[in-house]
């Protein structure tokens, strides 16, 4: 049953959820279904109805409320079990049951109980074997599409679990599912098994062979794609990986290497990629697992380039050091991250997407300076090099002073700000009530400045240690034009050094537009 579309199975509502520490409340799962249809996925695993009262509430309402997608609930292969998930999908337009158990040696030797399934091993995994078929049975007295999991294929005895898939194919089985539970496969190992299954299996042709693989090892995304490319048609992962100990195979990993290398895969899915980025950061959100930096496709650092020649390359052509655009995947646009490694050509490069043009004089003088600051700390932010531009090229002329600030706030207070500035035609006053001290303090420098600059962003940080650490207030503001203009204040008054830090900006937008004139 090959064929070219690869069926996306997406269980971080189930296996994903399983992951030690977490937990998510039925807004939350339902949120993250809907989130997972819009990205295209087949088959949304929404939990395993019988394992709670709220796992139940939660199958029950993603199946009522998310469409176009077929959604699926985990059973064991136990005719409870079944009936509790055939009704928690009922009312689903499409629905599956995925059904099953143990079948690697250890797992059959040590689950099960010789009193109730035989002495001997043999015994027992032949009533493992008929237990899979009166499930499957059972399962299609609710669906036609029933998935079965071959618990621990990756150390199974491969005799046994192809006659077991063999009888659960006859029984009734659409989709094969041949974990590798404990992340033991080895790619190569793993794929042969697959493709074995395919051409050994005489029933094989009746349904589709879905790979679902943990991380043990590491190898999760290898190991899928290594069955994918042997014929296997689903894959079955979480998003971010997440998933039981080191996680599960990630859907986004999977999912962009074989469209990457669709030269190689020849097979695709209908996933709109441009969701994963927000997906990712919806999933780590809600369970507060933070999505690593350097995790491929959707990690912070993921598009981000820092050495020099490599920025070089990036500013000359992406595709130099990017096999995937970061648009693809609805990640922000690549980010040079300025460090003493970056070299000139990066620095230039930011300072044009910052608005500042720069001769080759002025960017000589700033680089050596920016060398400085760069080796005292691992990133230069835009922030810095404003202020470095401010110290070391433009001397800025300052329009106005801040003279004078008063601010009142507190617990029950409305927040109020007076200033008193000094201007070219005389000193002006003003004062204002705000939001909290700061946009109060804002709002009286807008009135007694005449200016009104957009504030895009704000940020503090302390720059000293200790209790008379001093604050450093860090503002964008934009211009006329929507360029962005920094502005710096430092104070161990936080209030203070943020309405300097605004005033700066605004002196510098002033002094910036006088230059071009
Ligand atoms: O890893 C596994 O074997 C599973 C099955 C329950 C599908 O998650
Ligand atoms: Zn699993």
């Amino acid at each position: 049953m090959a064929s070219d579309k690869l069926i996306v199975f997406d269980t971080t509502l189930r296996d994903g959820e399983q992951a030690a520490g977490t937990r998510l409340g039925l807004r939350e799962k339902l949120e993250i279904a809907h989130q997972l249809a819009r990205l295209g996925v087949d088959v949304i695993e929404a939990g395993f109805p019988i394992s709670s009262p709220q796992d139940f509430e939660a199958v029950n309402t993603i199946a009522k409320e998310v469409t176009g997608v077929t959604i699926c609930g985990l059973t064991r292969a136990v005719v409870k079990d079944i009936d509790v998930a055939g009704k928690a999908l009922a009312p689903a337009k499409k629905c599956r049951i995925h059904t099953g158990l143990g079948i690697s040696d250890i797992h059959i030797a040590s689950k099960f109980r010789d009193d109730k399934y035989g002495k001997t091993l043999e015994e027992k995994k032949q009533r493992a074997l008929e237990m899979g078929v009166e499930a499957v049975k059972r399962a299609r007295e609710y669906t036609d599409d029933v998935e079965f999991y071959c618990e621990d294929s990756g150390r199974a005895d491969k005799g046994y679990l192809f006659k077991l898939v063999e009888a659960i194919i006859d029984a009734g089985a659409t989709t094969l599912n041949i974990p590798d539970t404990t992340g033991y496969s080895i790619p190569a190992q793993y794929g042969a098994m697959i493709a074995d299954m395919i051409a050994k299996i005489p029933n094989s042709d009746k349904a589709i062979f879905s790979v679902h693989c943990h991380d043990d090892l590491g190898m999760s995304v290898a190991n899928s794609l290594a069955g994918v490319q042997n014929g296997a048609r689903q894959i079955e992962g979480t998003i971010n990986g997440i998933g039981e100990r080191a996680g599960n195979a990630s859907l986004e990993e999977m999912v962009m290497a074989i469209r990457t290398r669709q030269d190689y895969f020849e097979v695709d899915s209908n996933i709109n990629a441009k969701e994963f980025y927000k997906t990712s950061r919806m999933v780590s959100e809600m369970l507060g697992m933070p999505v690593p930096a350097n995790k491929a496709i959707v990690g912070a650092n993921a598009f981000a380039h820092s050495s020099g020649i490599h920025v070089d390359g990036v500013i000359k052509n992406p595709l130099t050091y990017e096999i995937i655009a970061p648009e693809e995947v609805g990640s922000p646009k690549s980010a040079v991250v300025l460090t003493a490694r970056t070299g000139r050509a990066g620095l230039k490069h930011r300072l044009e997407e910052l608005g500042y043009s720069l001769n080759d004089e002025e960017l000589e003088q700033l680089y050596q300076r920016f060398l400085e600051v760069a080796d005292k700390k691992t990133e230069v932010f835009d922030e810095d090099l404003a202020v470095l531009i401010g110290d070391e090229i433009r001397s800025v002329e300052e329009a106005y002073e801040l003279k004078y600030l008063h601010v009142a706030c507190g617990t029950g207070t409305l927040p109020t700000a007076s200033v008193r500035v000094k201007t070219e035609s005389g000193i002006k006053q003003a004062a204002a009530c705000g939001d909290g001290p700061i946009d109060a303090a804002y709002e009286a420098i807008r009135q007694a400045t005449g200016q009104n600059p957009e504030l895009h962003s704000y940020s503090i940080r302390a720059v000293t240690g200790g209790k008379e650490a001093m604050g450093e207030a860090s503002v964008k503001i934009l211009d006329a034009n929507g360029n962005p203009v920094m502005g710096r204040g430092v104070s161990t008054d936080i209030i203070e050094a943020s309405a300097k830090a605004y005033m700066d900006a605004i002196n510098r937008e002033i002094s910036r537009a006088k230059s071009k004139e």
